[in-house]
């Protein structure tokens, strides 16, 4: 176990962005309570996405990791569970067969509640009140009385992630992630798009191999992992007492796991190396993601990884990189060579939302064309560096909403208002999302055609 540490040394360690609860002894109830319920995830599940990880590590699995930027109370319900589901799965299937590589699916769901504000106060029409703060801490209606935060909201948070949870076990286990059936929902959003054309080559090519397996014998009644699929949950881990509540003791290994998710990340405010936040990681086995902004240099990362992975341990860290489509070229080759050189074994993933985040007409939007260049970049870069793009992080959600800009059915900047619904930031939506996944797809292929032209020409 890491040095002297516990579940709570956090508590004595700087901290940034914690909530001022008004009653810390209802705060401290509710996380005794807490700590008297089940663990959300399992140990061993956690170390099944640890090694499934380590594939990524070593080039040979891509990452995709996405959802909500914020879960809702309010959108809790059984049907944006299933849309959300069905896009995400769709966009696996298309980088699946892109990279030619097994995709490691990680939601950003089931726990995701908890957001880092750049003010502490929200300032509208001349009145100040403190920031929202995510539903676990406070509520998003702009009264005092909803904005002060109540501990209360972390037993509806932990029980929504429960039953969030559970009817996804079921989709990936229970027939719905299907192969099949997510490859006949792909060429319906394929007959549909404006793109059709681009993305027709690429969809005859899965249907033919689809084909090709029937023919041969194999299909999802005789094989369960084609009608099997490993999903795990994944959130910023922002608010530690509620995750200190749900950090247990595996009974199999002795070892501490943070319950409340399989793969917890850090976020790029949070991550100074002697405070809080490092603290509470440093000491749990879980699968775990660094926020990598711009602020970020190449002596700092190290340092970050000697805390957080010192046994140097593949598949424990995956280095999410935010920089900006317009800065990404200047941030990410300097980090890269600090971690070769040190011999560091990471995932490489790419977040394209957050730094690309732009205001029209008052609203928060991301456009679309930004959000592509930056991954792009992710992809020349690494294969200028000789490195693994393991993988993609981005906040997504299956319905249509009109929150980033672009896309094939192009979304405009007078449109932002017709379906922007999200509680924090703008989510692509499911056809952006599966477009992105299409686009993504056509430079791995052809990432994979010129390594095998120049082993033929070799
Ligand atoms: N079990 C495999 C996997 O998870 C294949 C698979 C089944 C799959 N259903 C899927 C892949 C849905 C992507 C999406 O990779
Ligand atoms: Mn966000």
């Amino acid at each position: 176990m890491a040095q002297n540490w516990t579940p709570g040394s956090w508590r004595q360690k700087p901290i940034q962005q914690v909530p001022e609860y008004p009653d810390a002894a209802a705060l401290a109830a509710t996380e005794a309570t807490l700590a008297t319920y089940p663990p959300l995830v399992f140990a061993g599940e956690a170390r099944r996405l640890k090694k499934q990880l380590a594939n990524v590590a070593e080039g040979n699995a891509f990452l995709l990791q996405g959802g909500d930027c914020a879960e809702s109370f309010l959108e809790h319900g059984a049907d944006n569970i299933r849309d959300f589901f069905r896009a995400f799965l769709q966009m696996a299937v298309v980088l699946t067969y892109g990279a030619q590589l097994p995709v490691v699916k990680v939601g950003r769901i089931a726990g995701q509640f908890a957001k880092p504000r750049s003010s502490n106060v929200e300032v509208l029409d001349g009145v100040t009140l403190p920031s929202y703060r995510g539903d676990i801490i406070n509520g998003i209606e702009f009264n005092e009385g909803s904005r002060i935060p109540s501990p209360e909201r972390q037993l509806d948070a932990y029980r929504q992630s429960a039953a969030t949870l559970n009817l996804l076990r079921a989709f990936a286990m229970g027939g719905y992630a299907n192969l099949e059936n997510v490859h006949q929902w792909m060429l319906g959003f394929i007959k549909d798009s404006p793109q059709a054309d681009r993305y027709r080559k690429l969809a005859d090519r899965i249907s033919e191999t689809m084909d090709f397996m029937k023919a041969i014998g194999i299909s999802a009644d005789n094989n369960p992992s084609l009608r099997e699929t490993d999903f795990f949950t994944s959130h910023e881990a922002l608010l530690l007492g509620y995750e200190e509540a749900l950090t247990r003791i595996d009974s199999t290994s002795g070892d501490w796991y943070a319950t409340s998710g399989h793969m917890i990340w850090i976020g790029d405010r949070t991550r100074q190396l002697d405070h809080a936040h490092v603290e509470y990681f440093r000491g749990i086995k879980n699968p775990i993601g660094l926020k990598c902004g711009p602020s970020l240099t190449p002596d700092n990362l190290i340092e970050l990884i000697d805390a957080l992975n010192p046994a140097n341990e593949a598949g424990r860290l995956t280095l999410i990189c935010r920089f900006g489509h317009d800065k990404v070229a200047d941030s990410l080759p300097k980090l890269i060579r600090a971690v070769e050189k040190e011999g560091r074994k990471v995932v490489w993933s790419c977040d394209p939302m957050h730094g690309n985040t732009i205001t029209l007409n008052h609203y928060k939007t991301r456009p679309f064309e930004r959000i592509l260049s930056e991954v792009e970049s992710f992809f020349q870069i690494h294969r200028a560096e000789g490195t693994h793009p393991g993988g993609i992080h981005i906040e997504m959600t299956g319905k249509d909403v009109t929150e980033c800009t672009g896309g094939a059915r192009a979304v405009t900047a007078d449109s932002l208002s017709d379906r922007y619904h999200t509680h924090c930031d703008p989510r692509l939506n499911a056809d952006q999302a599966l477009e992105l996944a299409f686009l993504l797809s056509e430079r791995m292929k052809s990432g994979r055609d010129e390594k095998r032209l120049a082993i033929a020409n070799a």
